[in-house]
């Protein structure tokens, strides 16, 4: 099948997994890098580090002015009203947890938590616990046969004791876009704080945070090919004021004596110690290069990508979906046949997917299955890489029947 990506130079590791007879399949769990964000590290790296807010001197300067241009550049790109509503992390997981922290002198025993049966454990487990701690209740939004939050449940489920929603924009398992401005409006009547994980979204649009009017939004930069180790934790401005802060130590505090301290207000009152200022640089880059893109074009490959693997999928015997996908992902399992020896046999073929739970345990429960093979695709993508996993699929299938 001739599906080429015009991308796929941009990123020299795809050229490099080429001669070693790789194929990349695994982009949900972290994207390739560009060029463009290697010589952005490169160049941070050898004109002279320095921290940031912290120094009177040049480089120092210098660099803080890179970091709070980057802080500007994420502002616009999810369009948020201001940079002070952006705040660096070192995750979507670590925006998550700074959220239950925050929230919890809001909660009280009996008050409720919604979340869905599709959430990656990042925003599972920080509401969990939360609950635990606080005595309030977790209330799980049931889903339809497509993968899909059912809205009929929701409206349901969401009711005066829920203080707060957390959902997933985009599956990480399933691939499926969540109706999140249906469930938001419903939170939102109630006058529940709305949280939303684009984590596995935020790469394939729909982040203007304006226009979807959640309260807080987190997302990390690898899965939208910028750095690991950063991401962000948007909030809106009244919501950000209302968090307790979580961790202490440098540059969040106002006035520190030995027995009380007072603490700035975000975005710097949640940033304590020094902070990951390459990958904040790094991110900023990689919006760069993804904003050069014609993202209607990226839209079309990608979705030509995936309808081309769905209906490979849908053909070889014995497989299954789960779900029905719409955005770069798919996963599967095939009757009789364990994810893990399949994930290893492809592996061993030189094609990279992931084979596992996912970090959605509770969902494999829910799904009856013990783990999926996932397939998920950058948009450095082609035709070619799903021609060399169908033949690897099928030499596996062939030696574990
Ligand atoms: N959250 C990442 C994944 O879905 C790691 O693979």
């Amino acid at each position: 099948m001739v599906l080429h990506s015009p991308w796929r130079a941009d990123f020299p590791a795809l050229s490099l997994f080429e001669a070693q007879g790789q194929t990349y399949l695994d982009s949900a769990a972290t994207a390739q890098k560009p060029q463009a964000l290697i010589d952005a590290l490169t160049g941070y790296y050898t004109s002279g580090v320095a921290n940031v807010h912290r120094a009177q001197h040049s480089p120092a300067e210098r660099v803080t002015r890179l970091y709070e241009a980057a802080r500007q550049r994420v502002a616009s790109w999810l369009n948020a009203a201001s940079s002070s509503q952006i705040v660096f992390t070192r995750g979507t997981t670590e925006a998550l947890n700074l959220l239950a922290y925050g929230l919890e002198h809001r909660l009280a025993a009996g008050d409720e938590i919604v979340i869905s049966a599709l959430e990656h454990h990042a925003n599972l487990l920080p509401w969990q616990q939360l609950a635990l701690r606080t005595q309030a209740r977790l209330v799980i939004l049931p889903l339809d046969a497509r993968g899909e939050i059912e809205l009929d449940a929701a409206a349901r489920l969401i009711g005066p004791r829920t203080r707060i929603l957390a959902v997933s924009q985009l599956s990480n398992v399933l691939g499926r876009w969540q109706p999140v401005e249906a469930l938001l409006q419903l939170a939102r009547a109630q006058g529940a704080i709305t949280v939303v994980d684009g984590a596995q979204a935020s790469v394939h649009g729909r982040h203007d945070l304006q226009a979807l009017g959640c309260d807080f939004y987190a997302f990390s930069a690898h899965k939208l090919y910028g750095p690991d180790g950063v991401g962000v934790l948007y909030g809106r401005a009244d919501c950000l004021d209302r968090l307790k802060h979580w961790q202490f130590g440098g540059e969040m505090v106002r006035r520190a004596g030995f027995h009380s301290a007072d603490f700035h207000v975000a975005p710097m009152g949640l940033e304590a110690g020094t902070p990951p200022i390459a990958g904040v640089i790094g991110l900023s880059a990689a919006l760069d290069y993804l904003c050069s893109l014609d993202a209607q074009a990226v839209r079309r490959h990608e979705q030509a990508l995936l309808e081309h693997l769905v209906a490979g999928l849908s053909v070889r015997e014995g497989v299954r979906l789960l779900g029905e996908p719409q955005a770069a992902l798919a996963s599967f399992v095939v009757d009789d046949v364990h994810h893990a020896d399949l994930a290893q046999l492809l592996g061993e073929q030189g094609v990279a997917v992931r084979g596992g739970n996912h970090c959605a345990m509770p969902l494999m429960q829910r799904l009856g299955v013990p783990g999926a093979i996932r397939v998920s695709l950058g948009l450095y993508n082609d035709g070619e890489d799903l021609t060399r996993f169908f033949a690897a699929l099928d030499q596996a299938l062939e030696i574990l029947r």
